[in-house]
């Protein structure tokens, strides 16, 4: 089904993007080679059990070439923001799931899980809810908004971050200075779990942070909370490491990591990956880069609970990292043209190498 989908809309834009990439041999006689070497990510990725994402927007669903890498390379979908509050409830008890629902409906059509994010995060939400001062309004403000929105999507997704980036920076890791943590209190998080299992039980729930790749305070912090729930049986299934990373600064003890909390009995999802360098690229960098993705994405086919890798972004045509980080960008897997970089050629090989979890 996906081929064929490929095969109609491909031509122009996915034959150009992958002759630039240097993959000459990919084409129509693909049917052909069933058994052979994977010749997608997620032909490797699904040899091996797993994920491999993109979080994907509306924005750019029109354009052809975007959605056929997305359709081809991809068995995974993360909204990339219209799952966040700010679109999904702008105004008290207004709802509005329109663009995510395209993307669902997209993803199912495809066969691709979908991640969802996110239901909890001070960042691009709703003006509204940061008036809130009392703590019994806002603590049913937040139930009411997981119910809904988890409940709209109820069967339908692999996952969801419940709650994103709850701890801050500081050398104690403290939690994050939000709306929640202020009005509500510590209680909220474990709260907004409970409100997304009442939701949909089928879904696994995700606590998601970034910095927490490696060992550190931060992610010392995200340890203790999840091992504390485990304790307390609220429910928790799954921690998403964002993983923007930067060009050589790949944290050596990601796996290490990964299976700290594995041994806690949750599973494990790089849920943001891209890793940036100062622009332009240059041979030198994007080499060192494709380093770093196998860094990143052998520890996850190592782990057996790591259970996908999600790039942030199909191409770096559209990427947040520019936007976000001047200066810095060429941070996927895809060029702007849709030719693959060495950090694709990269991570096809780390997936092909991982063993069935
Ligand atoms: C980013 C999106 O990519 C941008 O389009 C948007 O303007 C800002 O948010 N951590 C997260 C993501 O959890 O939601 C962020 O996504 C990137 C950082």
């Amino acid at each position: 089904m996906k081929r064929a989908l490929i095969a109609v809309l491909g031509a122009g834009a996915l034959t150009a993007g992958l002759m630039a990439g240097g993959a000459t041999t990919a084409s129509a006689h693909d049917g052909h080679h069933k058994h052979k070497a994977p010749r997608t990510l997620q032909d490797a990725a699904a040899r091996t059990g797993r994920d491999i994402g993109a979080a994907a927007t509306v924005v750019h669903m029109g354009e052809a070439a975007y959605r056929a890498t997305l359709d081809r390379e991809f068995n995974q979908l993360t909204p990339e923001n219209e799952m966040k509050w700010e679109t999904t409830e702008p105004a008290p008890g207004q709802f509005d799931f329109a663009p995510a629902d395209e993307l669902v409906r997209h993803a199912k059509k495809e066969r691709m899980r979908v991640h969802g994010h996110t239901l909890v995060w001070h960042s691009q939400l709703a003006p509204w809810v940061n008036e809130i001062t009392d703590r019994d309004e806002l603590l049913s403000v937040m139930r009411r908004h997981i119910a809904t929105v988890a409940g709209h999507y109820r069967g339908q997704l692999r996952s969801w971050d419940v709650v994103n980036e709850a701890f801050d920076d500081s050398p104690q890791a403290a939690r994050r200075a939000t709306i929640f943590q202020n009005v509500i209190g510590d209680e909220y998080l474990e709260e907004a779990f409970k409100a997304a299992r009442r939701a949909d039980r089928k879904a696994e729930l995700c606590y998601n942070d970034y910095n927490i790749d490696g060992i550190n305070p931060k992610s010392d912090a995200v340890y203790a909370m999840v091992k504390n729930f485990k304790r307390r049986g609220v429910p928790i299934d799954c921690v998403g490491m964002q993983g923007h990373l930067i060009l050589g600064q790949v944290p050596s003890d990601i796996r290490q990591n990964m299976e700290r909390f594995a041994r806690l009995g949750v599973n494990v999802y790089v849920t943001e990956l891209d890793i940036r360098m100062p622009t332009p690229a240059t041979p030198e960098k994007l080499a060192a880069q494709a380093a770093d993705y196998t860094k990143v994405v052998s520890a996850c086919v190592a782990v057996r609970r790591c259970r996908g890798v999600t790039l942030w972004g199909v191409t770096d045509k559209y990427s947040w990292v520019p936007d976000f980080f001047p200066g810095e960008g060429a941070a996927l897997v895809f060029d702007e043209n849709y030719a693959k970089k060495p950090a694709y050629f990269a991570s096809l090989a780390a997936l092909k190498s991982g063993r069935r979890h």
